[in-house]
């Protein structure tokens, strides 16, 4: 992502908030792990978004029209010692000579400098309820603009939610940012392909999970997206089973729910496939039903399209898969409207994809299913799962767990999946396992 895109979007951004208005916007804090140790710092997106600045400790403020300068980082100051024990700093040179920033001041002056960039601001664009801390001093800074009001200062009289307006912007992918996450779509890819290759019984299921990462990290991906999932047999009904601690049976089928992260942009990928490399019969049954739930919500991934046709196609394919395969009992018409396949299938079918994993943007709009349009990126990712031990369900089927999860840019034509590079179909995911 080069230093035009991000100024573009905080042009763009200064077009939506109007003269006479002032953005205010944070990055993460660092989270402390244990003791001295902090996990690893990762940017606040909607701040990255905009700056392209990955240090910890900064806050963006943008102030169109004025005259010093519109766009202002606050951020750590450069510092020899320091930056001997924890690493280099970009500093205030840095900020504007290598992130565009106009002008950049210490992030300890913060409380110094803001309340005068607030003079004369009617609306304040910020994020209010994510960091109560943050809060607390924006309402000092204006209370302190307001005490000035006496000596004709005015100060600002309108709040308005700059996430609204930011995620609004992020959920519409520019041509930069497609490329990005094809890239890291393709990267985590070749990373499952790996695992097909590479899995073997008796491993452990995080041994599995550390061929993804490695993978990914020899080919330019440092940081995953989210924590691996990866569940052997049972472990795969567990939708978020991030223990990853047991080892895989032969006979079993594996769930891998993994992607990388590139620049900040996820990918997010799902393949099922069986550890010993041939699927056995019910095994083949039911993953087939999950392809065909998958395909058929894929192929309804187009513009004007709404966001819950994708999830209607899938339910529709798994639930009439169920009654046949005896899994479940009565019409279909019944079964969808009675939601009894919920038992087996008990998420929905995708979200948003971009910087976070579950990507901001609204789902609905005016209370109605907003509809897709080119330059979205959503998951499609129907499963089953069967956990063992499920009453009134033969044995045959139970301790299965399967997902399918593609990412799928909506396009002015066909969907284009994005993660098209590891195979899903039966006799591909076999033949690359024979390998
Ligand atoms: N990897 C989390 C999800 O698929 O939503
Ligand atoms: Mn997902
Ligand atoms: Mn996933």
């Amino acid at each position: 992502m080069n230093a035009s895109e991000f100024r573009r979007r905080r042009r763009q951004l200064m077009g939506m908030m109007g003269p006479n208005s002032v953005a205010i916007l944070p990055t993460s804090r660092e989270a402390v792990r244990n003791r001295d140790v902090h996990h690893p710092f990762r940017p606040d997106s909607d701040f990255f978004y905009l700056t392209g600045f990955a240090e910890p400790e900064a806050v963006m403020v943008l102030v169109p029209g004025r005259s010093h300068g519109e766009y202002i980082l606050f951020c750590r100051e450069k510092d020899p010692d320091k930056e001997t024990w924890d690493g280099y700093r970009a500093g205030l040179e840095g900020a504007t000579a290598d992130y565009g920033a106009d002008d950049a001041f210490p992030i300890s002056d913060l409380d110094d400098i803001l309340p005068g960039l607030l003079e004369e601001r009617e609306r304040v664009f910020f994020a209010m309820g994510t960091d109560p801390a943050l809060d607390k001093r924006v309402s000092d800074w204006v209370a302190q603009v307001r005490a000035r009001a006496r000596a004709g200062v005015q100060g600002p009289i309108e709040f308005l939610a700059l996430d609204h307006f930011l995620h609004e912007m992020r959920l519409y992918k520019s041509r930069a940012e497609v490329a990005t996450m094809r890239r890291a779509a393709r990267l985590s890819a070749a990373a499952h392909c790996q695992l097909m290759r590479r899995v073997e019984p008796d491993m452990y299921e995080y041994q599995l999970a550390s061929v993804f990462g490695h993978h990914c990290a020899m080919h330019g991906a440092r940081e995953l997206a989210y924590p691996s999932i990866v569940g052997g047999g049972n472990n795969a009904c567990v939708l978020h089973y991030v223990e990853n601690s047991e080892p895989l049976k032969a006979g079993d089928l594996v769930l891998v729910d993994a992607g990388c992260e590139l620049e900040c942009y996820a990918s997010d990928i799902t393949r099922t496939f069986p550890v010993s490399g041939r699927f056995s019969e019910p095994q083949a049954q039911l993953y087939q039903l999950v392809l065909d739930a998958q395909l058929a919500a894929i192929d309804k991934v187009r513009a004007g399209n709404h966001w819950n046709d994708p999830h209607q196609a899938a339910v529709r394919v798994l639930t009439k898969g169920l009654l046949k395969l005896g899994l479940l009992r009565g019409t279909l018409a019944n079964a969808i409207k009675s939601e009894s396949y919920r038992r087996f299938y008990m998420h929905r079918t995708g979200h948003w994809l971009g910087m976070d994993v579950h990507d901001v943007g609204d789902y609905k709009i005016d209370g109605h299913w907003r509809l897709l349009e080119p330059g979205m990126v959503l998951t499609v990712e129907p499963g089953l799962y069967i956990p063992r031990g499920a009453k009134g369900v033969a044995k045959k089927w139970q301790g299965i767990g399967i997902r399918i999860e593609d990412d799928v840019l909506v396009t002015r034509g066909e969907p284009d999946v994005l993660s098209r590079d590891v195979p899903k179909e039966i006799d591909r995911i076999e033949a690359l396992m024979a390998r």
